[in-house]
C-alpha cells in the first residue's frame, strides 16, 4: 500500500520500540522490590507476582509487544474507563450531576467523602462513581444485559470477541464486595441509585472481572490517542472532546490518592487496577498497557508505573 508521512513516523518509532520494550522486560525482571499482589479474593492472590508484561499500540495501528503480554489478567478498576465512556454515550453531560470530577484525594474504596457530599461521588474512577456509572448502565435493563454490553462494547473497541468476564474473579468479587455494598447503599440512600443496590453491584463486580491481555488492553484503549477513532473501522465511536475529557480524568483521577505522584513520575492519563494493570494514553500517538501484579501502598502496580516511567522518558512522552 501507499505509505503516508504518519505511517513513516511510526515506521520510526515501531523500530525504537522494538528495541526498547525487551530491555525494560528484562529490567523488570531483574527488580527483587516487587510491591504486593492484591490478596482480597483467591483468583488475585494467587497470581505469579513475577509477571510483567507491555504493549503499545501506535497510531497506524500497529502493535508492538514484549513479556506476558499475551497473558491474561483481571483488568479491575481499568473497566471505569470503559463503562464511563459508555455511560456519557448515554447521558451526555447530564452525567454530571450525579457524579463528580475532582480526585478524592482518597483510597479507591473509600466512604468518608460520600456522607459528607450527600451522596455525589467525587469521581467516576473512584469505586463509589463507578457504581453510580453502572447504575446508569443498568438503567431498566436486567443486570446480565448491562454486562454483556459492556462486554461486547470492550470487544469491539479492541477488536476481539475472545475478551471474556472471569466467573471465579466475579463470584468472589460478590461474595467479599460489602464495602462496595456500603458504598451502594448509601448512594441508594441518598437518591444517587435508581436500581437496587444488589443488580447495581452485579453490574459493578462483573465489569471488575473483565479478563484481558496487554495486547488487548492497550488496542481497547486504542479509541483514546486516536480522537475517538476505532482502530480497524475507522468510524467515530466517541467525539474527540469526549476522549479529552476522559482522558482529563484519567489523569487526575486514574491513580486514586497516587494521581500526582503518577502524572508527577510518568506524565501521561492513565488507569490502574487492583490486577495489576495499567492503561495509559499518549494522546495522537500511543495508547499502552503494562501488567504487573505487585501494587504499591496506593493500590497501583508498582513495576507497571516504573516501566511506564522508564518507557516515556526514552521515548520522550508527555502531555507537559
Ligand atoms: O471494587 C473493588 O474494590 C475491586 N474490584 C477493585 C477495584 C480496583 O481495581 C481499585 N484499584 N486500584
Amino acid at each position: 500500500g501507499q505509505h503516508t508521512d504518519s505511517d513513516l513516523a511510526d515506521g520510526g518509532l515501531n523500530a525504537r520500540l522494538a528495541g526498547m520494550l525487551p530491555d525494560i522486560v528484562q529490567q523488570m525482571a531483574s527488580r527483587v522490590e516487587r510491591g504486593e499482589v492484591a490478596r482480597y479474593i483467591p483468583p488475585l492472590a494467587r497470581i505469579d507476582p513475577r509477571k510483567f508484561g507491555i504493549a503499545v499500540v501506535l497510531r497506524d495501528n500497529s502493535v508492538l509487544v514484549a513479556g506476558d503480554a499475551d497473558e491474561e489478567f483481571s483488568i479491575q478498576s481499568i473497566s471505569k474507563v470503559f463503562s464511563l465512556t459508555l455511560a456519557l454515550g448515554k447521558k451526555g453531560d447530564g452525567l454530571w450531576s450525579r457524579v463528580g470530577r475532582e480526585p478524592s484525594g482518597d483510597a479507591f474504596n473509600s466512604i468518608v467523602l460520600l456522607e459528607h457530599e450527600k451522596g455525589v461521588p467525587r469521581n467516576p474512577f473512584i469505586n463509589a462513581g463507578a457504581i453510580v456509572i453502572a447504575d446508569v448502565l443498568l438503567a431498566t435493563h436486567q443486570p446480565k444485559e448491562a454486562i454483556g454490553e459492556i462486554l461486547r462494547f470492550v470487544q469491539s473497541l479492541a477488536d476481539d470477541d475472545r475478551i471474556s468476564v472471569d466467573r471465579h474473579v466475579a463470584q468472589a468479587e460478590m461474595a467479599t464486595g460489602f464495602a462496595n455494598a456500603a458504598l451502594a447503599n448509601l448512594l441508594k440512600a441518598n437518591g444517587n441509585l435508581d436500581n437496587l443496590p444488589t443488580h447495581v453491584l452485579g453490574v459493578y463486580h462483573h465489569q471488575c472481572a473483565l479478563s484481558m491481555s496487554c495486547r488487548q488492553l492497550a488496542r481497547a484503549g486504542f479509541f483514546l490517542t486516536s480522537g475517538g477513532r476505532h482502530p480497524v473501522t475507522c468510524r467515530q465511536v466517541v467525539a474527540p472532546e469526549r476522549t479529552r475529557r476522559i482522558s482529563a480524568l484519567m489523569m487526575t483521577c486514574g491513580h486514586y490518592d497516587g494521581s500526582g505522584d503518577f502524572a508527577f513520575r510518568v506524565g501521561v492519563p492513565a488507569k490502574s487496577g487492583v490486577g495489576g494493570g495499567i492503561l495509559a494514553i499518549v494522546p495522537g500517538i500511543a495508547s499502552i498497557a503494562v501488567w504487573s501484579p505487585g501494587l504499591n501502598q496506593q493500590g497501583n502496580s508498582l513495576l507497571g508505573t516504573e516501566a511506564l516511567e522508564i518507557l516515556c522518558r526514552q521515548m520522550n512522552w508527555s502531555v507537559f
